[in-house]
């Protein structure tokens, strides 16, 4: 028997102009990008941004359903988006940021295991880690440099 652990690293930013301006640009976008999110159930608004390697930013936000399971999370929507309008293209970035109009969002939106399922699809299509960024609606900013910190244990094509 044998006791592993793993290990995530991540870097913590208190403030936005610690950031490189590329990425505190984008978790801008993806906070306006929040401000559009349809999410009248769960009230809970978020955004999310992705750059390409050509520049282009795709934002997304969620976008919620009725017969809830029909919604998607705004990491989703932008990387499915930015998939479809720019197909072939690199991702470089993704930031993530959250508001409510019920109750303060002071630390970092973890993204849901099926958004971090789909990053790791789109980091090895494109060949370079994914760095991910994620703030609340104010607080610190998270920043993981690829998508394993973020989800160990990945399922793999190579396991098909
Ligand atoms: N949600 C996201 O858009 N991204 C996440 O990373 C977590 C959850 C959405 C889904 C749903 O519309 C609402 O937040 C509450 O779960």
């Amino acid at each position: 028997m044998k006791k592993e652990r793993f290990i995530c690293p991540y870097t913590v930013y208190d403030h936005l102009e610690e950031l490189d301006p590329s990425d505190a640009e984008l978790l801008r976008f993806a906070h306006d990008a929040a401000r559009n999110a349809y999410a009248p159930y769960s009230k809970f608004n978020v955004g999310a941004a992705v750059r390409l390697a050509n520049g282009a930013v795709v934002l997304g936000n969620n976008i919620e359903n009725a017969a809830y399971p029909s919604g998607l999370c705004a990491e989703r929507v932008a990387m499915f988006a930015a998939m479809a309008q720019y197909p072939g293209v690199p991702f470089e970035a993704l930031a993530v940021t959250a508001w409510s109009a019920t109750k303060a969002i002071d630390e970092p939106v973890a993204p849901c295991g099926a958004c971090r399922q789909v990053m790791v699809e789109v980091e090895q299509v494109s060949q370079r880690p994914l760095r991910v960024l994620c703030q609340g609606d104010t607080g610190p900013v998270m920043v993981f440099d690829g998508v394993e910190s973020l989800m160990p244990f990945i399922f793999l094509d190579k396991f098909l």
